[in-house]
């Protein structure tokens, strides 16, 4: 195997994801190199193919990993998947991305960490929100103290419902909103304040709208309260009309951010000690500012991709890996035990032998 120049990476899976991680893959062809994508779907990974210029094209990913250059490779495919896809891409010598959430079950988790020690591959989490410029910013500027003491942050993601059927299908996918979008808020979270140890999960939820489709949430606020006396506030939606969002709030006792992906180009910015850079020919990063970020690559997948590209080159330390995946589904877990029992539950918790983090809520319900 060649351990210098860019990554030979492939990616199985061919449609929604997949598209982004092969747009992403391009983008840096100084870190990594397209060669192969695998979907069982006749026809669908030769479309990925032709539009990216895949040179290798497979139905089953199982042959794809036998392919000797291969150093990484991408999951993007539907959640009850991604531990034995993670199990195998080990196995075969191979560097795993995986995408959120990590897996169904902590026992899978921690199967799939322990696989890739043993095998001496990364574990890599694709939480892209670890990435997104303009959160970036938001705690570079938190960690220089623009904000005093950060008491509480908050992440929002809200659209109408997911695009494929099997994220409707808990067996499949393991949960509602809060296993597909909610795993998001509690990596950024948790993230944002430093990965400080989580003391409880509070969480009310419901299906408001889509009873019809879908045995799992599709509104739910998850409030996370953290051994650094700072809070964690979680909204996600299935059931928001008008397309999608993604915002954060971050509040300290000397200042605030907020952070809309999709409504605004800025960071409007409160700071009262200021910091290191607005904008351009900015006079001030006191009081009121507008700080910018990268619009092209605003939600941050290219730079996720360089990142984990990087770190096989052994350039980068993994930001991003399968440990923060098993925190996220711990929080998970919690997270529909208290909407099941309306209580605040400590962590750590850890049911065992459940099949779907949403068998905490539905079979107590
Ligand atoms: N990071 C993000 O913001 C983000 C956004 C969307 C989806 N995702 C995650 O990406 C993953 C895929 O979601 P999606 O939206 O692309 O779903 P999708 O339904 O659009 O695509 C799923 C892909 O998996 C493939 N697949 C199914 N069974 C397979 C198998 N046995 N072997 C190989 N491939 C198989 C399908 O053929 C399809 O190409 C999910 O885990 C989802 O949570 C992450």
């Amino acid at each position: 195997m060649s351990n210098q120049g860019p990554v030979k990476t492939a990616i199985i899976g061919s449609q929604f994801e997949a598209d982004i991680h092969a747009f992403s893959l391009t983008s840096v062809p100084d870190a990594a190199e397209l060669v192969a994508v695998a979907s069982p779907t006749p026809g669908h990974a030769a479309e990925l193919a032709k539009k990216y210029n895949i040179p290798r094209v497979f139905t089953d990913y199982k042959k794809m990993l036998a392919e000797k250059d291969i150093e990484m490779v991408t999951i993007a495919a539907p959640n009850y998947l991604h531990a034995q896809m993670t199990i195998d891409i080990a196995a075969a010598g191979k560097h795993v991305v995986c995408e959120k959430p990590l897996c169904m079950t902590l026992e899978e988790a921690d199967e799939m960490i322990d696989t890739c020690q043993r095998q001496g591959v990364l574990l890599m989490y694709a939480e892209e929100l670890f990435f997104t410029p303009k959160y970036v910013k938001a705690k570079e500027m938190a960690d220089q103290g623009a904000f005093g003491r950060v008491y509480m942050v908050k992440q929002c993601e809200k659209h109408f419902g997911p695009h494929a059927p099997w994220f409707w299908d808990v067996e499949k996918s393991g949960g509602g909103v809060f296993m597909d979008m909610g795993c998001h808020g509690i990596a950024f979270c948790w993230w944002f304040l430093g990965r400080p140890e989580i003391k409880n999960v509070f969480c009310q939820m419901a299906t408001y709208v889509h009873t019809d489709k879908t045995k799992g949430e599709d509104n739910c606020l998850c409030i996370i309260e953290f051994e650094n006396n700072a809070v964690g506030l979680i909204e996600n939606s299935w059931a928001r009309r008008g397309g999608m969002e993604d915002r954060i709030e971050v509040y300290g006792e000397a200042g605030l951010t907020y952070a809309d992906l999709h409504m605004g180009n800025a960071l409007p910015t409160y700071s009262e000690p200021g910091y290191g850079y607005a904008v351009e020919k900015a006079p001030t990063t006191k009081g009121w500012t507008y700080p910018v970020f990268e619009e092209l690559w605003n939600y941050g997948f290219p730079q996720e991709m360089r990142h984990f590209a990087r770190c096989v080159r052994g350039k980068e330390e993994p930001q991003a890996t399968g440990r923060d995946g098993r925190v996220v589904q711990q929080v998970l877990y919690a997270g529909y035990h208290s909407a099941a029992t309306g209580e605040k539950i400590p962590l750590p918790f850890e049911a065992r032998n459940v099949k779907t983090p949403i068998e905490l809520w539905l079979d107590v319900r």
